[in-house]
């Protein structure tokens, strides 16, 4: 907590996902400090901060909390000293994650929560020389994360039980849906499937089978638009018409033999194929800088969500329950 007894959050590493994370906690009246060497950490989080401004305000239907204070602090130590939360989100090596995880310890007590929002590391992979490995968990996040709700928190063998709970509570306090991982695994949930698309999405440029704008519409045209409300079994489910889900799986398991699908294979990332993936990127969507990109996202984002709250169904029932917090706490 800090002085004014707000709670205070610690994000150590600034980029695209600690800025998110930042942003998702300011936003939600925390004070929070970030940590971040590079020259250029105050600029990118003051951009990234401005977009979550203009977003997460607007799936909700309540003001949100008074800001808190969002200040960029010269260490580590200037960071978690007194924090609630710390967010680890440094570059994605093991080494560097180690040697931070050392510094937060140093500095905070064994009951703050700290959250790891690496992509692949199995959490007890974090805690080895960690030694406050009780408060250490993987709370995995989504680009943009002051918007996307879920975070697959994973508990490593060292983690207290307890830290895992006070995490849940946390987060859901501040409009996150955290997704408990039951077994640790190099990547959690979530990325074994984009990584499974992206590894056939590779095959198919290389292939000469499809471009990349064409591989997006295949996505956002159809099966993204339905993963979005339903999800991949509810889905199937629906597909599978009255006789339901096993109809489905004895119609359609079958292809699981034919070659469809390259399955475990991948590409050699040559540097033809790499430079073919960018020259067709370049073409479909280097006319919008990357803020215009992530406004564009955001703001179709936003209308998905409320178009879900409309609902009740999937995230939008999330965001109605925390909105009633929301509007609780304030009578
Ligand atoms: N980019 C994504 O879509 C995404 C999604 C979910 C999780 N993640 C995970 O989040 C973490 C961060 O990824 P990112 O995409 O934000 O990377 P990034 O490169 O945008 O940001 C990393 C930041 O850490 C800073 N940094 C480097 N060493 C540091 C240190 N010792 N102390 C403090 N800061 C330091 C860098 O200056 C940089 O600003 C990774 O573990 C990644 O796997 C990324």
């Amino acid at each position: 907590m800090t002085q004014d007894s707000h709670p205070k959050a610690a994000v150590i590493g600034g980029g695209v996902i600690g800025g998110g994370w930042a942003a998702r906690f300011a936003l939600n009246g925390w004070d929070v400090d970030v940590y971040d060497p590079d020259p250029d950490a105050q600029r990118k989080l003051d951009e990234v901060f401005n977009n979550a401004r203009g977003a997460l305000p607007a799936v909700l239907d309540v003001p949100l909390p008074p800001e808190g204070q969002l200040r960029l602090v010269e260490s580590v130590e200037a960071a978690v000293t007194g924090a609630d939360w710390v967010q680890e989100s440094v570059p994605e090596r093991l080494e560097i994650k180690h040697s931070v995880f050392v510094e937060i310890a140093k500095f905070t007590s064994k009951t703050c929560v700290v959250g790891s929002s690496t992509s692949g590391y199995k959490p007890t992979d974090l805690q080895k020389g960690s030694p406050k490995p009780e408060q250490l968990i993987v709370a995995h996040p989504f680009n943009p994360v002051y918007l996307l709700p879920l975070v697959e928190v994973v508990a490593g063998v060292a983690t207290d039980p307890e830290t895992v709970e006070r995490a849940c509570t946390l987060l859901t306090s501040v409009g996150m849906k955290p997704l408990r991982v039951r077994k640790e695994i190099d990547a959690h949930i979530a990325d074994r499937f984009l990584e499974a698309v992206w590894r056939e999405a590779l095959w198919l440029v290389k292939d000469g089978v499809a471009t990349t704008e064409e591989i997006d519409d295949a996505i956002r045209y159809g099966f993204g638009l339905r993963w979005a409300q339903m999800g991949l079994f509810e889905t199937y489910r629906v597909a599978g018409g009255e006789a339901g889900m096993a109809h489905f799986i004895a119609q359609f398991g079958p292809c699981l033999q034919w070659p469809w699908t390259k399955l475990m294979d991948v590409p050699e990332l040559t540097d033809e194929l790499v430079q073919t993936i960018a020259d067709q990127s370049d073409a479909q969507s280097g006319a919008h800088s990357i803020r215009e990109l992530e406004r564009i996202r955001d703001t179709n984002l936003v209308g998905i969500l409320r178009a879900l709250r409309t609902t009740d169904y999937g995230a939008g029932r999330d965001l109605n329950a925390w909105e009633q917090t929301l509007s609780g706490d304030k009578t």
